[in-house]
Formats: structure tokens, C-alpha cells, sequence
């Protein structure tokens, strides 16, 4: 395939960076977005953390991450330079924090896994952890820098390439893939309708809360009692606390699962317990069955990226950019082998 215009179908943080992508090397470009803030980019807090987020074996998945983490600098400048809209991209990097003996246990596989894979962690005693981010509690047994960590804000991101593609977007819902090619399809959970493909939602709730700026400065990722949250606050005094994974399809925000989030979260920041509840929400994530994205061809003419479950604003700049190549000129890059989207036959 090589070709001079292309319609996308999804227009959330994948569709919308592939779209811009595929613009800027020239294509004429429809993103077709039906979704509004219904996307998985709505909630998501926006950690760029690589080896946080892949599980333990998923060998093929981090190399992605960490290849698209490398280009989220660029990304990010490159679209705030265009657009005059500033993503929150912060480099001060993640706390990772752990309160009981045995969550620390559970951390240090995590910190091995990062090590393995080239990304800095300093392990710091609870001591230099508090000199770091006072607002931690005295109680924790331990934690360690991750140096390597960013972070972004997905909202501003996604304002940022719908103004960069501007009437590029066209809102719509589609429901059968355009006759047009090529097409890529990039919709979520809604890939699977569109193309037979196994992607599933799963649900996520996160919390928004608000209070003094700077009451934290790092991401914190913590261990809490066996309950794993993680913490990111915006410059603004917004702390975004995630997140529940659930196998289920409703979106219904439950008092039990608000309250694992929050407690876990004030046994890390005792005074996040202050703070404004100013939203509970819920998304769906698009997962597959081996929980990494589908990425290139699928049939004639069609294009998928979709599937990238809890990494999809991490993964968004090298899907964009390889799709964009792919769509472009044909030529599949290497990186995409492990993910082509008819693995699962
Ligand atoms: N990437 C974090 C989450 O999906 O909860």
C-alpha cells in the first residue's frame, strides 16, 4: 500500500496522532470520531512510565514502550509548536513507593524488571523518599526513583491534535468500514465490531481530586496493603488517582471501589484525604487476548492500530509514526512484527 489520502476511523489519542502523522507527510487525511469524550484518553492520567505498565514476560510489548517513550519528547514539542498548546509534558519522574514489608517485596520485582530493560531506578530509603516528596507518609518501608519517567497530559493532547487536524475531523459514527481505501481502523473496543477482531473492553475507574498546587511534585506509583494506585498530579493542584481494572462493560462508579482507590491513596499521602472529590470516572480500556496492540495490516486496504489497553498514550508516538510510514509508503517496519493483528488466527 502506498497511497495520497487516507480515512481513520476513531478519533481518540491512536486515530488522532496517526492522523496528524499521515498529514504531515503529505496525506490527505479524514478521521472519522464518533466518540466525543467517551475514549479511554479521557481518564487516562497520563504516565509515560515503560516498564510500569507491560507485565513481567511481556518482552515484545516493552521494547514498544520504551522505543515510544524515546519519542515523546519530539512528539510532544513538535505538536505544541504547531498547535501553541501545551501538553503538559513534565520530566521530573515517578516515586515508587511501597508501605507494608511485603509491598516492598512486590516493588523490588518491579524495579528488577526495569533494570533488565535499561531504565534507571534508584532504590531511596523511606528517609531520602520524604525528602524528596514530604507529603508521603512516615509509615512507608520503602521506594525508589525512576528517573527515565515522564509525564503528559492526554486532554491537552488530544485538544492539541484535534486543533491540529482541525476539519480533518469529521464527527460521525461509523458502523461499517468505509469503501474508501486505505483505512485505518483505530476505534477502541470498537475495532472488534468493525473487524472481527478480539479486542474487549475493560473497565477503569479513576479519580480526579483538587487541591493545594504542589502538594505533590512526582508521579507516585505505590503499593499500599496489596492495593496497587498510582497518583499524578498536574501543575494546576489536580491529582489524578487510578485505577481499578475490572473484565466488565458497564461504567458504573461503585462506593467500594471509590473507596479502595481513595484509601490506598491516603495510606501513601495522608493528606489527600483534604483534598476536593471533583470527579469519578469511568472508561474502558481496549484490550486484546495477549494485551498488546494490533498494529498493521488486515486485508486489503485495511490498516488496524487499536488494542493498547493500559498503554495507549505512552504508545501513541511510535504508532503514529510507524502507521503513518506503513500508510505512506507500504514498507512495515520491523518493530510491528510482534503485533500484527491476525496473531490470534
Ligand atoms: N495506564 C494506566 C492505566 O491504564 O490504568
Amino acid at each position: 500500500m502506498s497511497a495520497t489520502r487516507v480515512v481513520v476511523v476513531g478519533g481518540g489519542i491512536i486515530g488522532l496522532s496517526i492522523g496528524w502523522r499521515c498529514a504531515q507527510r503529505g496525506l490527505t487525511v479524514t478521521v472519522h470520531d464518533s466518540a466525543g469524550d467517551d475514549g479511554a484518553w479521557y481518564a487516562a492520567a497520563g504516565m509515560l512510565a515503560p516498564a510500569g505498565e507491560a507485565g513481567f514476560g511481556q518482552e515484545a510489548l516493552t521494547g514498544l514502550l520504551v522505543e515510544s517513550a524515546t519519542r515523546w519528547p519530539d512528539f510532544a514539542a513538535e505538536l505544541e509548536r504547531e498547535t501553541g498548546i501545551a501538553v503538559g509534558y513534565d520530566t521530573v519522574g515517578t516515586l515508587s513507593v511501597a508501605l507494608t514489608a511485603d509491598d516492598l517485596a512486590e516493588a523490588r520485582r518491579l524495579w528488577e524488571y526495569r533494570r533488565e530493560h535499561g531504565l534507571g531506578v534508584s532504590p531511596l530509603l523511606p528517609s531520602a523518599i520524604r525528602e524528596r516528596e514530604p507529603a508521603l507518609s512516615p509509615r512507608l518501608r520503602g521506594g525508589a526513583h525512576a528517573p527515565d519517567d515522564r509525564q503528559v497530559d492526554p486532554r491537552r493532547v488530544v485538544a492539541a491534535l484535534r486543533a491540529a487536524l482541525g476539519p480533518a475531523i469529521v464527527r460521525d459514527r461509523v458502523t461499517d468500514l468505509p469503501a474508501s481505501r486505505p483505512v485505518v481502523v483505530a476505534a477502541g473496543s470498537g475495532t472488534a465490531a468493525l473487524t472481527g477482531l478480539p479486542v474487549r473492553p475493560v473497565k477503569g475507574l479513576v479519580l480526579r481530586l483538587r487541591g493545594e498546587p504542589g502538594l505533590l511534585r512526582h508521579v507516585v506509583s505505590g503499593w499500599a496493603d496489596g492495593r496497587h494506585v498510582y497518583l499524578v498530579p498536574r501543575a494546576d493542584g489536580e491529582v489524578v488517582v487510578g485505577a481499578t481494572q475490572e473484565e466488565r462493560v458497564d461504567a458504573t462508579v461503585t462506593a467500594g471501589q471509590v473507596l479502595d482507590l481513595l484509601r490506598a491513596a491516603t495510606d501513601l499521602v495522608p493528606d489527600l484525604g483534604e483534598c476536593e472529590l471533583v470527579e469519578t470516572l469511568v472508561r474502558h480500556r481496549p484490550a486484546t487476548p495477549d494485551n498488546a496492540p494490533l498494529l498493521g495490516a488486515y486485508g486489503e486496504g485495511v490498516v488496524v492500530a487499536a488494542g493498547h489497553h493500559r498503554n495507549g498514550v505512552l504508545l501513541a508516538p511510535v504508532t503514529a509514526d510507524l502507521i503513518a510510514e506503513l500508510v505512506a509508503t507500504g514498507k512495515s517496519a520491523p518493530l510491528l512484527d510482534a503485533f500484527a493483528p491476525g496473531r490470534f488466527g
